[in-house]
């Protein structure tokens, strides 16, 4: 049997060290293709029925199906609800900022970059490939210099300079990783007619870049209100609801 607890210290031990770590199996596989079937399912599947983004990514060459956490309600409760998992293996105190969905085609790669603030903390999720080919994600295997990024405005041209390791993912695996600093993308083309992928990111609350926390959006952190009739006031449901009991 796996042992989660024990992986979840030698991820937090991996994170620390080198700044990136591989969670196996984060998600089952099964779960991992019921999500990206929620994804279809919602959001559509062709250019012309996909209520996303179809368009290019700052990292991508062609076209691709990309939808961000705020779009879609289901999509900001699967972030949001990998706060605790995240802090467990951090061990800091977290707060999600976004994320989003791709499915990337045939030939496509993702430029190797670094990413903006709110990636302090960043998941990339593999939810499936069509044809079962692993596309390894890559990471450098240093901190990328401040200067160089400076320089790059955040993008570098390719990531010769700096050495890089290739992680292999099946579906429902995760790579944790330090988005700010280290170098990632996936940069080998996709051998797969088309591979579907999550990316999550937090920050700390502590931290530097704590003012990105829920993407800036004021709308997601606004105090909810439940009212109730007043006393003696008739309380019939709208709809009659039928009550299950086992
Ligand atoms: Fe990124």
């Amino acid at each position: 049997m796996f042992d989660r607890l024990k992986q979840l210290e030698v991820l937090r031990k991996s994170f620390e060290t080198q700044g990136w770590a591989l969670a196996h199996q984060m998600f089952p596989a099964e779960v991992a293709a019921a999500m990206l079937f929620q994804f279809q399912r919602g959001l559509g599947n062709t250019p012309e029925t996909y209520t996303g983004i179809w368009g290019k990514g700052p990292f991508t060459r062609e076209f691709c199906f990309e939808s961000y956490a705020y779009h879609y309600p289901f999509h900001a409760g699967l972030l949001w609800s990998l706060t605790p998992y995240m802090q467990a293996l951090t061990g800091k105190e977290l707060l999600p900022t976004t994320s989003y969905f791709r499915v990337y085609r045939k030939g496509d790669h993702c430029a190797l970059h670094v990413d903006r603030a709110a990636a302090e903390y960043a998941i990339s999720l593999t939810l499936g490939y069509s044809d079962d080919i692993s596309w390894p994600l890559w990471v450098s295997k240093d901190a990328v210099r401040e200067d160089a990024r400076m320089k790059e405005g955040g993008l570098l041209p390719d990531g010769t300079a700096m050495s890089m390791l290739r992680i292999p993912m099946q579906p429902g695996d995760a790579v944790i990783y330090d988005g700010v600093n280290r170098l990632h993308g996936r940069h080998d083309p996709n051998p797969n007619e088309w591979s579907a992928h999550l990316f999550y990111d937090f920050v700390d609350r502590n931290g530097p870049y704590a003012d990105q926390a829920f993407d800036r959006r004021d709308e997601f952190v606004q105090p909810s209100a439940f009212h109730f009739p007043a006393p003696g006031a008739p309380t019939t449901p709208r709809k009659k609801v039928r009550r299950h009991t086992r």
